[in-house]
């Protein structure tokens, strides 16, 4: 059995009443087994010192593209449906296994170095047993799949399925990872976006979706040309759609929906479908800046992630948090997405999309043991008397201020050295890797 004591840390707990406590953490293999001041040494467990830190729930993300990390810098300055056509697709298409391993490696450092914990990943069409046997090592908790294209243009040769076997192979795949590691890792299917799939293709998504209980991950209602391209082939409105389909439901993680009318709105409140705003990505692509303010006010689920390396760049949660709140702030007032209600969404808020509230998202006995600890004794995140934690947080820390980072009830990065992956390795393969992938493309070597 192991066990971990952290002692004398400032929790910020994100409980239903959002206490912040000054308490001792005992974890006991992967679960929170107490929270209490003084809590006794018994001299078998590790024992943290966390004097003068914060201790946090780790970040959820639940949009992330662990295959296109290392494409960072490869699609800058591009509006989406050029960014995938000529930049991303091209890509992807070029991946090999190893490819596959190694971005993912390289994201999922950088996602534990920033105190991210859980993730909803898509990775691409092929190879992506690599990206879970690389999920698996590190240690990071996520809901991952392959992603599905069955139609589109300008796609590709090596990315364009045939409905069954994109069908066949998520299948496979889900039937392999979902609830591998007594549930660290689990299923989502992944169509792309409606304009990369059949109607037959997401039809049957959705019978699986319903008949194996599994989650449903896409993009939708990112860019005004793609939501012109999917009310011109299907004379509806995307979200409208997706409903016609029976995806729209608590099962459903959609990623952006800047794009939305009032009726799309409502169908994604009554049934309960969950919102994965990506600010970051949404301002790079210029693709929009979604209505989040209001969302929230009628109680739609929002939580946040990075998207891509290629369209950010970055994978952290810090960054999504600020712009979050910021970029609402112009039009809708300062007091508008203020830093708890981000610090919620990047936390419990996330937990609820993926139907994990009761086992992550905040700090209390019985739940998973995933956390971070901050070090915010730094010139940029001082003074610290009288300051609201979440202010310093959201507004001021950044990634470098997360000192240790445990999910699971294994600690993943102990003063800022990750102990599932070797760095210097992870860095040569990421380079060595795109070097390869690119040499195959001729318009991008
Ligand atoms: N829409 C379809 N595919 C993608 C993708 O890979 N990234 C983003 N941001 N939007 C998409
Ligand atoms: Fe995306």
């Amino acid at each position: 059995m192991s066990r971990i004591l952290i002692k004398h840390a400032e929790i910020i707990t994100m409980n239903k009443d959002e206490e912040i406590i000054n308490a001792d953490i005992l974890i006991e293999n992967d679960k929170i087994k107490a929270i209490g001041t003084d809590l006794k040494e018994t001299g078998d467990e590790k024992v943290i010192d966390a004097t003068e830190r914060l201790v946090i729930p780790g970040f959820i993300q639940t949009h992330i593209h662990l295959c296109q990390t290392i494409f960072r810098g490869k699609g800058d300055d591009l509006e989406l449906m050029d960014w995938l056509k000529k930049r991303i697709w091209p890509l992807e298409a070029a991946h090999d296994e190893e490819s596959i391993y190694y971005s993912a490696l390289l994201g999922i450092g950088e996602l534990i170095q920033s105190g991210t914990t859980t993730i909803v990943d898509m990775e691409t069409v092929h190879h992506t047993d690599y990206a879970f046997k690389a999920i698996a090592k590190s240690g990071i908790r996520a809901l991952s799949g392959k992603v599905m294209m069955d139609k589109g243009e300008e796609v590709p040769p090596q990315l364009q399925e045939k409905t069954s076997e994109s069908i066949e192979k998520s299948v496979a795949l889900m039937e392999k990872w979902n609830n591998f590691d007594n549930g660290r890792i689990k299923y989502a299917f992944s169509p792309r976006f409606v304009v990369s799939c059949t109607e037959e293709l997401l039809k049957e998504v959705s019978r699986l979706s319903k008949s194996y209980q599994v989650y449903v991950h896409t993009h939708a209602s990112e860019n005004k040309g793609e939501i012109e391209i999917v009310e011109r082939e299907t004379g509806m409105r995307n979200i409208e759609y997706l409903d016609y389909l029976g995806l729209a439901n608590e099962r459903l993680i959609l990623a952006h929906c800047i794009w939305l009318n009032e009726k799309e709105k409502t169908i994604i409140k009554e049934k309960g479908v969950h919102v994965s705003h990506c600010p970051g990505s949404n301002l790079k692509l210029a693709s929009g800046i979604a209505e989040v303010p209001h969302l929230l006010e009628q109680s739609i689920s929002v939580s946040l992630g990075a998207d891509g390396a290629p369209c950010n760049n970055n994978l952290d949660m810090f960054n999504e948090m600020r712009l979050a709140a910021l970029i609402q702030k112009p039009s809708h007032g300062s007091t508008t997405m203020d830093a708890k209600t981000v610090f919620r969404m990047a936390t419990i808020n996330g937990a609820k999309a993926i139907g994990m509230e009761d086992q992550i998202g905040s700090i209390e006995v019985g739940k998973k043991a995933d956390l971070a600890i901050l070090n915010l004794n730094d010139f940029h995140t001082y003074p610290s008397f009288d300051v609201d934690p979440i202010s310093r947080i959201v507004y001021s820390a950044t990634r470098a201020d997360v000192v240790t980072t445990i999910i699971n009830g294994e600690i993943v990065m102990e003063n800022r050295v990750i102990k599932t992956m070797e760095k210097k390795v992870i860095l040569h393969e990421a380079n060595a890797s795109i070097k390869r992938l690119i040499k195959k493309i001729p318009l991008l070597s």
